[in-house]
């Protein structure tokens, strides 16, 4: 009946390391109502002030664009110039009717609105090695060059300095447009990188790598990594690799509620798992480099309800929210290893906000999103005491022994005058009653704190109640 007691000690002294600030990174793609209807009006003509509003309150270190999936097809120069005269393809099944009105330009003015880095991923399915490197001169060339000048006529004469560029998105999965296998992927990727870095030498280039589900050598996803880092590690900056947990394997007409909150809250300590696995690839292909692991698609994903409007339209409750605050707290812990992570996705999609016609709300997952940013940018050891439990294994998520109830990241400033703590809770129902012992600090007080929380276990935000 009582609380959970746990104990946690945070040390000052021992840095575990540097969060990249990317790992605070959200994703839009042109997919369903993200971008139009979601970001901005359903014509495209202006941002949405109400889901503006929401996202600026997030402070979004970077945001991915313009897929997923929708990159493999997607022609940048369709969505430059005078709005009227961008052609209307259709060439891809979830493509708008609007589509051509969001493009580059207003996608750089949206990421200045709220303060985030652009992150373009380009298409290496039906595009161009050279159209690629236009795009990033486009992007990144003075005003006096070919493309810079073109970007001055659209009236943005400032280079936008777009500093992270993606080649590719899960190049190896069927459905992407120019799946293929690793040979021929890294092959492209050559001759891709080439070409943009002699447009800009500067940039960071992110390669398509995959998960890696298991310590098999045989795991395909650590074949497809192995492949990619021994023929291009040379001159890639980030490996990535999305993830959606538990996937459509782990869909079910009826769960065990109290082993399903199990589950999905420990979930990311299976994901630690497959970073860690990532990172020993990494280390062990291009011990001269420092390749980082980026997380550019994540998310709690399972089924939608009945009346949802699409596979993508999932509900997300306090339990889901734990979810997303334990990732953060192995992005924390995995700081050396992961160098960008990015929920997937902003608005409608797997939605951190919803909106219809009229409003915008913010689902829980939203919260740990904000709270998190909160954190300082040093992660210092924790050590907690405290009860554990075993999760079940479901779709792709897998078995987790001795999961923490109480999971704790420390973070600190360079001069120790600020520590910011998160706690995560996991138990469904029993409060914590935990003593946290600092130490290689002088006095601190104690300033504020944010809960997170809800009376209702499934309560979720809605129109109505938002
Ligand atoms: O987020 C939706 C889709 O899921 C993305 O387009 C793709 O990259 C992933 O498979
Ligand atoms: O819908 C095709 C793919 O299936 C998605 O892009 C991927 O996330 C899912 O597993």
């Amino acid at each position: 009946r009582g609380p959970i007691r746990a104990t946690v000690r945070v040390d000052a002294n021992e840095v575990i390391g540097e969060v990249h600030p990317e790992v605070y990174g959200h994703f839009i793609e042109h997919l369903e109502r993200c971008v139009y209807g979601g970001i901005w009006t359903e014509d495209g003509s202006a941002l949405r002030s109400d889901t503006l509003r929401l996202i600026q309150a997030l402070k979004p270190s970077v945001v991915r664009y313009p897929g997923g999936n929708f990159a493999s097809g997607y022609h940048w120069e369709d969505g430059i110039g005078p709005k009227d005269q961008r052609p209307r393809r259709f060439d891809q099944a979830w493509q708008s009717e609007e589509s051509n009105q969001v493009g580059t330009d207003e996608f750089m003015t949206f990421c200045r609105e709220v303060g985030a880095k652009p992150f373009l991923v380009v298409n290496d399915g039906s595009g161009t090695p050279e159209e690629a490197a236009r795009w990033v001169a486009y992007c990144n060339q003075d005003a006096s060059g070919e493309q810079g000048s073109r970007r001055a006529a659209n009236g943005h004469p400032e280079p936008y300095g777009v500093h992270w560029w993606g080649v590719g998105n899960e190049v190896w999965g069927q459905w992407q447009i120019g799946a293929t296998d690793a040979e021929a992927y890294t092959k492209r990727l050559r001759e891709f990188v080439a070409a943009m870095r002699a447009v800009d030498p500067s940039i960071r280039i992110v390669a398509v790598g995959d998960k890696v589900m298991s310590g098999a050598p045989s795991d395909p996803g650590a074949k497809w990594n192995e492949a990619v880092l021994r023929e291009a590690g040379d001159l890639i900056d980030d490996l990535s690799f999305h993830l959606y947990q538990p996937d459509r394997d782990g869909w079910q007409d009826e769960y065990d509620p109290e082993e399903l909150h199990k589950t999905v809250t420990a979930a990311p300590l299976d994901a630690e798992r497959i970073i860690q696995r990532i990172g020993r690839q990494i280390k062990a292909l291009t011990p001269e480099r420092e390749i980082g692991v980026a997380f550019d698609e994540w998310n709690l994903w399972l089924a939608p309800s009945d009346d949802a409007q699409s596979m993508h339209d999932t509900a997300y409750s306090r339990r889901d929210a734990l979810y997303v605050a334990g990732m953060l707290h192995v992005f924390h812990r995995q700081c050396k290893l992961v160098s960008m992570a990015n929920l997937a996705q902003m608005v409608n999609v797997l939605p951190l906000i919803k909106t219809n016609e009229t409003s915008a709300f913010a689902t829980a997952i939203y919260f740990p999103m904000q709270m998190y940013r909160q954190m300082e940018k040093i992660v210092i050891q924790s050590d907690v005491k405290g009860p554990v439990f075993t999760s079940q294994r479901l779709g792709n998520i897998d078995e987790v022994v001795n999961a923490p109830y109480i999971d704790v990241t420390a973070t600190r400033d360079a001069s120790r005058k600020r520590v910011v703590l998160g706690v995560i809770n996991r138990h469904p129902e029993k409060r914590v009653d935990l003593s946290v012992r600092l130490s290689g600090l002088d006095k601190l007080k104690p300033r504020r704190g944010w809960l997170l929380s809800s009376r209702d276990l499934m309560a979720v935000n809605s129109f109505e109640d938002p």
